[in-house]
């Protein structure tokens, strides 16, 4: 048995609008708004870095839970915009918040579906040991993505999201997760320079193509409805509820149109689907967590409510998850 016992999250103060992006590149707000959703996305400060972002999503999960880092037995942190190359962002997150020396590491590169993969994980360890963990879901994406390619930059927020979770069933059980992959439409939305394939070097440097976010967008759109209404069929199903039975669904925030599309699928109404993806855009790991506590916040959430989270990223992957509060 797993659960989460205290929820937390984090976006920057800096806001930036579509107008804002209109004086940039050649977009309007309405192009953003009818084709995305999205109106504002909060862009990290330049003197904050992935690791602030995730600190103050984790501080306040570990307040929520009212737990101290001496309490955390192990850390994971989904992200796709690490705090360097290498190590990860959860070895500098464990001396940031002064936990134990407890085992911590990323999951890197899963693009948005990070998360969720992550608490799949993270229940998987609770099971074997009884322990504390630590999920954090953050991304710095402005900072390592084009703000020229008006086809990606407009799309993206900087944001972090975090739980705690533990061996009891806490505020929320982690009735199940189903996760999968499709490896081969790794083409469909990549960034390709940075490994061993094409490494970084002058020459990329000059065409700016480690900043080159390549996505198929409406491949990826179609897939990513396809794989989240199956992946909540899916988990649903293996705890013998129905998407009638859900109180709230909480998906990848990525394109209005995709969470409607998953939505009537589902045929579940608009009021049980909690969208912020005006106020922060997408992202990426962060998305479903900052969601989550969000919706909490809000008191969107009560005793007693089945929730499903569900997303998908880069890989391509997709996970979704259910939860008894
Ligand atoms: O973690 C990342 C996950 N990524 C996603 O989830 C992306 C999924 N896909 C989508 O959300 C949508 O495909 C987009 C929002 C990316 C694009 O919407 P679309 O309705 O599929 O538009 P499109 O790609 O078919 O482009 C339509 C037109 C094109 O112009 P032409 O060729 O018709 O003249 C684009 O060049 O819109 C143009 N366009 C823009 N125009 C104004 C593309 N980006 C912009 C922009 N402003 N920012």
């Amino acid at each position: 048995m797993a659960g989460i016992l205290g929820f937390g999250g984090y976006a920057p103060a800096q806001v930036m609008t579509n107008d804002d992006w209109a004086q940039l590149v050649d977009t309007t707000d309405e192009w953003i708004t009818t084709r995305t959703g999205i109106k504002r996305r909060h862009i990290a400060a330049s003197d904050e870095t992935t690791l602030d972002l995730a600190a103050v999503a984790a501080e306040r999960a570990l307040e929520d839970a009212g737990l101290s880092p001496s309490d955390i037995d192990e850390i994971i942190v989904a992200t796709d915009t690490p705090e360097v190359y290498t190590p990860d962002t959860a070895s500098f997150l464990q001396d940031r918040l002064g936990t134990p020396e407890v085992p911590a590491y990323d999951l890197g590169g899963s693009g948005c579906a990070g998360f969720v993969q992550a608490i799949d994980v993270a229940r998987a360890r609770i099971h074997l040991h009884p322990k504390r963990v630590l999920v954090v879901g953050v991304e710095l994406i402005t900072r390592l993505v084009s703000w020229k390619d008006r086809a990606t930059a407009v799309l993206f927020g900087d944001a972090a999201g975090a739980v705690v979770m533990g061996p009891d069933d806490g505020k929320a059980k982690v009735l199940d997760v189903v996760s999968g992959t499709d490896g081969s439409k790794t083409e469909i939305l990549t960034l390709l320079v940075g490994g061993t394939r094409y490494p970084f070097g002058p020459t990329v440097a000059e065409t700016e193509e480690h900043q080159h976010l390549i996505m198929h967008g409406q491949e990826v759109f179609k897939e990513a409805v396809r794989r989240m209404t199956q992946a909540v069929r899916d988990v649903l199903e293996r705890v013998g509820r129905t998407a009638a039975d859900v109180a709230l669904v909480i998906p990848h925030q990525a394109n209005k149109r995709i969470i409607d599309a998953v939505r009537r699928r589902l045929e579940v109404d608009e009021d049980r689907v909690y969208v912020n993806i005006e106020e922060y855009g997408n992202t990426g790991s962060a998305s479903v967590p900052l969601a989550l506590w969000e919706a909490k916040e809000e008191g969107k959430i009560a005793e007693g409510d089945l929730v499903v989270l569900t997303a998908f990223g880069a890989g391509f992957h997709w996970a979704a998850a259910a939860l008894q509060f």
